[in-house]
């Protein structure tokens, strides 16, 4: 990673701080303030310290490797969407007819040969350094805790190779992994994930499954790692497809997993499926706390590195963050691996604001009544396009995807509650607002068709309407409607919940009139005036199978749940920031924001 500290500081406009700073707290809080910024850049940290454990580290720490779009296209080399093609001209690869075709396709073919990673005999540059299991003490590296309420610290890039119990198939897949102690780390892989499926045959089979976690080297093996490709496909395929260079692996120390030969840091070890253990709490990608759960533990039995390391690590939280940037090439990369189950398909765009999997919106051509809701199944039912909560699908005449005005006020003219279809299905392991983990409802939107004829019967202002649903309700505490223009208004409430929104909705029934589209929210720590950060809470907070009413115009209730509600799991926390911590980082000039900023994005409790 020395050489991409080096590449970032020509290509990237790499910030270096060299104040100490503290792996708690400090270090993620700059470079979480700093990826929200509209020019962010990646940092080096070049003297992390942790004052807690009175540590000085003796390698740096860089962050926000994928800063801003244009720095995660310099990484791949090309714009997401060439490689997207490339993959797509592959998938519709026929026989070649004629001399000149197939003389065409050799160059094609030939290229091939580079998808598939090597193995190497001997040791790769990542084992420059061997620390024998004696010696272990994850201590020794720079391992950053995030949030306060986190349950200690968290290796937050880790690229985690396994392979399955026969040894045919590997996988690397983006995982955090707590550190408990000096040798020991928690596998956060989720239920649905690859090696949450290898981990499943070890433990039928009551063997240890080995596990190597590496660190750093070219930032695309990071993206590879969360990149959702089929199960049963090595990521490194990706890597030699992007980079049109085969993959370099060499073989761990202590098992027979093979990781890049180029990484900074390895962490091998085993994983005893006898024996899991607490991990978490978590501030994660979805803007709030994930709870204690049981997973996973490895024992570390040996780390290797390079003579320099550096130590890559991510801060996640509420967006937009740097999975922004890595989740915009996703979806531009994997598009054409949509189009085989969804050939009409035009486009997609699942934006970071919807936390990805929780909202999508896509484009298609429409060739027949209810293909939209066809499209829509076909997501909830393969892979990790499962997870997706809401889908608003638009016809082929809708404007583009990322024309978020333009294309809200396309939607809002073709809603109606018969439009609107309610289902259940397979959700996120991090989703908190399902009745049940793991299932729970989904929203569908097809905005395939024309526009709706019937608009708002009589559309009053905020005052007014504020005025008589605040005599109705005094819970209700602001009002404040979107999309005016539209024949479905969108109109937010913003209330100090005493009792179950069901109750208010029901009061709320005769103003039909009024109203085509209302949201529920809570008072406390939403801005109504801030729909980026009201469709992050929304999106979040609903469950369709519970939330959603479609009659006599359509409700949502997205305030958080509880016991008022008969939620019987518990309700996380938001991430927020530290207070003192960032006022000493402002203090020291290592971070400049105001109060706007801290209260568009959420920074702090309000
Ligand atoms: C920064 C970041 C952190 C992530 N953390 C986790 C995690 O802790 N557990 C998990 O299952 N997935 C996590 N993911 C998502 C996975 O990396 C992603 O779903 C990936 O496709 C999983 O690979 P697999 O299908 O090979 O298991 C994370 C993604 C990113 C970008």
């Amino acid at each position: 990673m020395q050489d991409v500290v080096q590449w970032l500081k020509e290509n990237g406009n790499l910030k270096i701080i060299d104040e100490p700073l503290d792996v708690e707290l400090e270090i993620p809080h700059v470079a979480y303030v700093e990826v929200k910024m509209d020019d962010s850049r990646s940092i080096l940290f070049t003297n992390p310290i942790n004052k807690a454990k009175d540590i000085s580290y003796d390698m740096p720490v860089l962050m926000n490797i994928f800063a801003n779009k244009a720095l995660t296209e310099k990484i791949f080399g090309k714009h997401p969407d060439l490689v997207a093609e490339g993959i797509e001209e592959l998938l519709k690869l026929k026989p070649p007819k004629g001399i000149k075709a197939k003389l065409a396709m050799i160059p094609k073919l030939f290229s091939l040969k580079n998808v598939f990673p090597k193995r190497l005999k001997f040791k790769g540059e990542c084992q420059e350094v061997i620390i024998p299991k004696a010696e272990v003490d994850l201590d020794k590296l720079p391992i950053l805790k995030t949030w306060e309420e986190d349950g200690g610290p968290f290796i937050t890039m880790g690229q985690v190779y396994t392979q399955s119990l026969d040894g045919q198939m590997q996988n690397l897949g983006m995982y955090r992994l707590q550190q408990y102690d000096k040798n020991r780390l928690g596998m956060h892989w989720q239920i649905h994930k690859d090696a949450s499926h290898f981990f499943d045959q070890y433990q039928r089979a009551g063997k240890k499954m080995p596990v190597t976690v590496a660190i750093g080297g070219d930032p695309l093996y990071i993206w590879c790692g969360q990149a959702p490709m089929p199960h049963g496909m090595f990521e490194m395929l990706l890597y030699g497809f992007v980079r049109n260079k085969n993959a370099q692996l060499v073989k761990s120390i202590t098992n027979d997993i093979y990781i890049p030969r180029d990484v900074d840091i390895v962490i091998e070890g085993f994983v005893d499926p006898e024996l899991m253990e607490i991990e978490g709490p978590f501030g994660d990608h979805t803007g709030y706390y994930t709870l204690k759960e049981p997973f996973p533990v490895m024992e570390v039995e040996t780390i290797t590195m390079k003579k320099n390391p550096v130590f890559a690590a991510t801060v996640v939280g509420k967006p937009p963050l740097e999975d922004k940037y890595m989740g915009w090439a996703t979806e531009r990369v994997f598009l054409p691996m949509l189009k085989p189950m969804a050939p009409d398909l035009i486009d997609y765009n699942m934006p970071e604001n919807g936390v990805f999997h929780n909202l999508i919106m896509a484009k298609m051509k429409t060739l027949y009544k209810g293909h939209a809701m066809q499209f829509m199944h076909a997501f909830w039912g393969v892979g990790q396009m499962s997870f997706v909560k809401h889908a608003l699908f638009v016809g082929e005449d809708a404007p583009e995807l990322e024309e978020s005005e333009a294309l809200t006020t396309h939607i809002l003219s073709r809603l109606s509650p018969e439009r609107v279809f309610i289902t259940k299905g397979i959700v996120d392991h991090l989703d908190h607002s399902s009745e049940e983990q793991f299932v729970g409802g989904k929203l569908g939107v097809d905005a395939t068709g024309d526009e709706v004829e019937e608009g708002v019967e009589e559309l009053l202002s905020d005052e007014v309407l504020y005025e008589k649903l605040h005599k109705l309700d005094r819970h209700i505490v602001a009002l404040k409607q979107y999309f005016t223009h539209t024949k479905n208004p969108v109109c937010i409430l913003q209330v100090e919940k005493t009792e179950p929104m069901s109750i208010l909705m029901q009061k709320l029934e005769p103003f039909y009139k009024h109203i085509k589209v209302l949201i529920i929210i809570d008072k406390a720590n939403n801005d109504i005036g801030d729909p980026y950060m009201l469709i992050w809470r929304v999106t979040n907070n609903i469950d369709a199978s519970r939330d959603v009413l479609l009659k006599p115009f359509i409700m949502l209730d997205a305030t958080n749940k509880g016991d008022l509600d008969g939620f019987q799991r518990e309700w996380p926390g938001d991430t927020f920031c530290t207070k003192s911590v960032l006022d000493d980082l402002q203090e020291k000039g290592l971070i400049d924001i105001d109060t706007n900023f801290i209260k568009k994005f959420g920074l702090l409790a309000f």
